[in-house]
């Protein structure tokens, strides 16, 4: 039993589950334990994991923060909240999820956590037993809320020190000058909206969502490997050049491993989908793709959904080689190759939430219209002068 706890393999969630069978020897009317995750650029708060028993697996929840007071309080005062009856939360105003909670459990405890100062996040226990979370059992289950933080924490230090380091490796190579911080934001988030909408459709889960809108920015890891000629030429790249960008994918999963490796403890689920967005990011549906030329459901998803958010960022963005498209057109682009080269039904969903696409557009732009007008003036002063 007690091995349970040092099961490094095993996905946040199994650990999660390991934690609450734990707790259920001192608090048996424990019957879930959540997780979720604050990300404050754009004030969501998404669950991460969960350990239920509900009949309900009550995932895939997502809030903006400032929308819901109730949990906002306790954000920003550090408080911890005990209801006793849900049903009394979980009225006429409340939001789908919180109902869905009133009508599974009837008592909740909600302990927010920190990182620094900074708001990390929330974990939330439920009881079937009505009054359930009393003074005396919120300071014992405090250390159980202590467990789950600590567990959050050593998930995603890794993916903070993969980061960090792709980081330094990107400033070495001059590859961040071309690539602002602002595209990687978009592509993650592109990325985690076309997941949350597949997630019924394809079992996806809430580590996966998280996981792929954290990876989905180290894509193109394998470009600080290009030599700078080609990396930041400012105007299309010849066949040569070309086939030396496309080696990219390779190179970057090269790099991926050597990283792993040294950290030595990030999960197995967590390496094999950075690995497989770093190595089959370029692949296509029909198998025209690269480097593998690997058709349909044979491409890991989280690679299948990146390579959409991927290309339909880099058409609406301007570069120095290329004007950035309208909207409408990198979206006629995706229908046209919806099957061909896009795995459909990526682009289906895609497609069918172009409000949150221009969303996110609008919060994470990144003044694309100065690089063209820069351009623009460089070439007529030069065809003048
Ligand atoms: P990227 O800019 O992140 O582009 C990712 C993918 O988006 C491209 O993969 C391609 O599938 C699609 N894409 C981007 N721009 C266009 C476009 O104007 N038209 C169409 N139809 N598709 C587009 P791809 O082609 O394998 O290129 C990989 C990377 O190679 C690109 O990543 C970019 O960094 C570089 N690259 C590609 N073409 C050129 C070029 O003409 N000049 C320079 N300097 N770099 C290029
Ligand atoms: C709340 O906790 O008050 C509402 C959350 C939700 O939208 O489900
Ligand atoms: C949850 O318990 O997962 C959502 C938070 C709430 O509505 O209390
Ligand atoms: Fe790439
Ligand atoms: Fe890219």
């Amino acid at each position: 039993m007690s091995t349970a706890f040092f099961k490094k393999s095993g996905s946040t969630s199994d650990r999660l589950v390991d934690i609450h069978r734990a707790t259920r020897f001192t608090h048996p009317d424990v019957n879930r334990i959540a997780i979720a995750l604050y990300d404050s650029k754009t004030d969501r708060l998404r669950t991460f994991a969960h350990s239920s028993e509900g009949r309900h697996p009550l995932d895939n929840y997502q809030a903006v923060l400032s929308e819901v007071p109730s949990l906002k309080v306790l954000a920003d005062r550090g408080d911890v909240r005990a209801v006793d009856n849900l049903s009394e939360l979980a009225g006429p105003g409340s939001g789908r999820h919180t109902q869905a909670i009133g009508e599974e459990y009837r008592s909740s405890l909600t302990v927010p956590f920190y990182k620094g100062e900074a708001f990390a996040g929330f974990v939330f226990f439920n009881s079937r037993t009505r009054g359930y979370f009393t003074r005396d059992r919120c300071q014992a289950l405090s250390l159980a809320a202590e467990v789950v933080n600590a567990l959050v924490m050593e998930t995603l230090k890794p993916v903070e020190m993969l980061s960090n380091s792709i980081g330094v490796a990107k400033d070495i190579s001059h590859y961040r000058d071309e690539e602002t911080g602002a595209h990687l934001d978009r592509v993650a988030n592109y990325a985690s909206l076309i997941a949350q909408h597949l997630a019924d459709q394809e079992e996806l889960d809430d580590e996966f969502i998280q996981m792929l809108f954290l990876f989905a920015p180290l894509h193109d890891l394998g470009k600080v490997a290009i030599p700078d000629n080609v990396l930041l030429k400012p105007d299309k790249l010849n066949q040569e050049e070309l086939r030396i960008m496309r080696t990219h994918p390779d190179k970057g999963v090269e790099i991926c491993d050597r990283l792993l490796d040294s950290m030595g403890f990030v999960s197995a689920r967590q390496g094999r989908m950075l690995r497989n967005i770093i190595h089959y990011h370029h692949e296509a549906w029909d198998g025209s793709g690269y480097p593998s030329g690997l058709t349909r459901q044979n491409i890991p998803l989280e690679a299948a959904i990146v390579a959409v958010a991927d290309v339909f960022d880099a058409l609406t963005s301007a570069r120095p080689y290329k004007n950035a498209w309208t909207t409408d057109a990198a979206c006629d682009f995706l229908a046209q190759n919806a099957g061909g080269k896009f795995n459909p039904d990526c682009v289906a969903v895609f497609l069918d939430h172009r409000e949150e696409v221009e969303m996110i557009q609008r919060r994470f732009g990144d003044g694309q219209h100065e690089v063209r007008r820069t351009n623009w003036v460089q070439s007529s002063l030069s065809r003048t002068g």
